[in-house]
């Protein structure tokens, strides 16, 4: 028996990086799995590299009535959702806190925070009414140990983290575990703007701060979010793991 069979996950942001990572690692343990993301091309491609026991749907998750859709499609698709994973996510450039224009910090306030309280509302009475489930969110070590340059990023996953906790002890009750990843910089097309540029001497400076030696990869959170997915964790709620290389140590 694989580890996610007769499970369903929608998972956001599926379309690459960690996302993608997620979608093909649950699909190969059994599960069904929504790509969801607002690249629909990105989306397409990922559904299409799974198989039957995917589909695509463009979603952008700033917008209520499209998380909706998501989550209908995902019931209309296969009937159920047990796996919740909010995972798109986006961030300014690395650089001065204020020169962050407000149109950026109301787009990684959406992305990032609203989009998790939007999708809560969707799929709760959902897995309620289905006996439990597990919402997982990818937030970040910039959650836990802030570092200069990325303050309204780190600040949206430090939210993430405390919403992470607070869910997990209020739908308990429900059985619908509640819990978030902090990966470390990753090789994800996010990558550059958390570097401010992508060069050898940029990435040679992340990988020194990481005790392990290297940065995160699709399959390291994917392997961390499949664990969190599964019936393996079913006495983990209200966690953030860092999967990190021991770089919060
Ligand atoms: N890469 C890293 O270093 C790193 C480290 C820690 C946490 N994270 C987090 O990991 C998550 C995934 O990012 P990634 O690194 O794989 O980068 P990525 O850019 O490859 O993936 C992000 C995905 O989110 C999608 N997306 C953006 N806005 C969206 C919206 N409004 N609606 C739907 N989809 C949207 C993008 O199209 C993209 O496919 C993010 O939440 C990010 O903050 C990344």
């Amino acid at each position: 028996m694989a580890r996610l069979d007769n499970k369903v996950a929608v998972i956001t942001g599926a379309a690459s990086g960690f996302g993608e990572g997620m979608a093909k690692r649950f699909a190969e343990e059994g599960a069904r799995v929504v790509v969801a993301d607002l690249n629909s091309k990105g989306a397409d491609r990922v559904a299409g590299e799974i198989g039957k026991q995917a589909i695509a749907v463009t979603t952008d998750v700033s917008q209520r009535s499209e998380v909706d859709e998501m989550v209908a499609a995902a019931m209309k698709a296969f009937g159920r959702v047990d796996i919740m994973v909010n995972n798109a996510g986006l961030t300014h450039r690395n650089g001065d806190m204020l020169g962050v224009d407000e149109d950026m910090f109301d787009l990684i306030a959406a992305v990032n925070m609203k989009a998790i309280y939007y999708s809560t509302l969707a799929v709760v009475p959902i897995m309620e009414r289905q006996g439990g489930g597990t919402i997982i969110t990818t937030a970040s070590t910039a959650g836990l140990r802030p570092r200069p340059g990325l303050t309204w990023y780190n600040a949206s996953k430090g939210w993430a983290i405390t919403a992470t906790k607070s869910m997990a002890v209020e739908l308990a009750p429900k059985k619908i575990r509640v819990n978030c990843l902090c990966p470390v910089a990753g090789e994800t097309g996010m990558l550059a703007q958390f570097m401010g540029e992508d060069t050898p001497e940029k990435r040679a400076m992340f990988r020194a701060s990481i005790p392990l030696g290297r940065l995160s990869t699709p399959l390291d959170i994917a392997n961390a979010a499949l664990w969190l997915a599964s019936d393996e964790a079913e006495f983990i709620t209200g966690i953030a793991l860092e999967v990190d290389g021991g770089r919060c140590i």
